[in-house]
């Protein structure tokens, strides 16, 4: 990245509850990365949160006597001309759909989430089109800047942009950040003491090393991590870990784990909370309206402790670190989501995986695992990347037949019966977001 003293950021989604974070994490990093403009995009139908979040962005900004000057816009060519950064957090539909992800498969008795089975490949379908139209318009508008990805399905997404465009894409996601953290407090230390080596793909992904203040404590955190408490994100059931399990694999599952390896407690709670507080979707919005009233507050002009209920909570300090060690060309290690590369053997070069990289002026670089997997992470890890690939065909080319077998090759899917069933609610109910399967 050239070194220029005035950057301008694009935040797609911008009218997101999330925004005050990146605005909060952009005002305290200021000195290392010179953000002088921040465009917040959004859509019609966000029109309202984008200006009580704005607002709120201008006030926080002004409180800190920042020079960052802030637009907001519905226009996204605007927002993406010239720009140095692109960060895309958007829910196409809105959080209404992304209950009809999570109801749709629970109707059949399978687990309905925001990113994984059948709700993050519902959630898929709807958003590669959006993205891969902005990696268009940042070819034609700005062919030099990153693309920074937060929208989930994270993984997924990013690799329909790595395989369909030429833009330079790297998928962030709060989880690596979240874990470090929770180690960090099991040992009371700081978060910078805790170093991980992860391998895996986004929101599937096995800690294979820990080291603490520069000792290795792989082996021993497996036992301190079964049965405790505090290993998960906001969003997800804290149901401890089998220590057996544990030791039979030799590694830490991640949060979005459990929806494999605890599949029907996962799915016991996800149908009796459909009686009580909803799906997830029902509880979002609940905090949402939360968060937006403590927004519409004239003299609110920091960050509210509120939206670390949220589960991408933390998610800007890795979006405004990316940046900073990109513009600053720092060469420090973050897991994000990048081409494999062949850095995990087993997965196709040209998918997306979640793994350390070297970050550096001309993006993120793969770094060499130091320790290989067995048929125990190997086997599902390769599976779901399987169903990731024809995902990604599938929400580009408006393709069933690779929708159908995406489905049924999903773990928490799996049958023909049950692939055809939920193929035939997400295209109905979300006919209006998919284009591309129009007859
Ligand atoms: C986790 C994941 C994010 C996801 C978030 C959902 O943090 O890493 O990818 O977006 O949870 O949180 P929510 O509060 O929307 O359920």
């Amino acid at each position: 990245m050239a070194r220029k003293e005035h950057l301008k950021v694009a935040v797609i989604g911008g009218g997101s509850s999330y925004t005050p974070e990146l605005v909060e994490g952009l005002i305290k990093r200021r000195s290392e990365l010179p953000v002088k403009e921040l465009y917040l995009v959004d859509v019609e139908a966000g029109r309202e949160k984008l200006e009580i979040v704005g607002a709120l962005a201008r006030r926080m900004v002004e409180k800190a006597g920042a020079d960052i000057r802030i637009y907001l816009t519905l226009d996204r060519t605007e927002a993406i001309r010239g720009a140095d950064f692109v960060t895309t957090q958007l829910r196409v539909g809105q959080l209404d759909a992304r209950g009809r992800d999570e109801r749709i498969p629970l109707k059949y008795g399978c687990i309905g989430q925001e990113t994984t089975g059948a709700g993050g490949f519902s959630k898929a379908l709807r958003t590669i089109p959006v993205i891969l139209d902005i990696c268009k318009e940042m070819e034609e508008l700005a062919p030099d800047a990153f693309l920074l990805n937060f929208t989930n399905p994270a993984g997924i997404v990013t690799e329909a942009a790595l395989k369909y465009s030429k833009i330079k894409t790297i998928g962030l996601c709060n989880l690596p950040i979240g874990l470090r953290m929770q180690i960090a407090e099991f040992y009371g230390v700081d978060a910078s003491k805790v170093h991980i080596e992860m391998i895996g793909i986004n929101h599937l992904n096995w800690t294979t090393k820990i080291v603490v203040d520069g000792e290795d404590v792989s082996e021993s955190f497996l036992a301190k991590a079964a049965g405790a408490k505090g290993l998960t994100m906001k969003n997800i059931s804290d149901l401890e870990w089998d220590g057996d399990f544990l030791q039979s694999l030799g590694a830490l599952p991640c949060s979005y784990h459990r929806y494999y390896y605890m599949r029907d407690d996962m799915l016991a709670e996800q149908m009796e909370d459909l009686g009580t507080d909803g799906t997830r979707a029902d509880v979002v919005k609940r905090v949402e309206a939360e968060l937006f009233e403590l927004y519409k507050d004239p003299i609110l002009a920091i960050k509210p402790p509120q939206l670390e209920q949220r589960g991408g909570a933390y998610y800007s300090e890795v979006a405004v670190n990316l940046m900073s060690s990109i513009y600053n060309n720092r060469k420090d290690i973050q897991t994000v989501n990048v081409r494999n590369n062949g850095i995990i053997p087993f997965l196709p070069d040209d998918v997306s995986v979640e793994v350390n990289s070297l970050i550096d002026a001309e993006g993120a670089h793969p770094i060499q695992l130091s320790r290989s997997v067995g048929p125990e992470i190997r086997g599902l890890m390769t599976l779901v990347k399987a169903y990731e690939e024809l995902t990604v065909e599938a929400a580009v080319h408006g393709d069933r037949k690779k929708a159908l077998q995406a489905l049924a090759l999903h773990p928490l899917v799996g049958t023909a019966e049950l692939a055809r069933s939920m193929l035939r609610d997400i295209l109905e109910q979300h006919e209006a977001y998919l284009p591309q399967f129009r007859q």
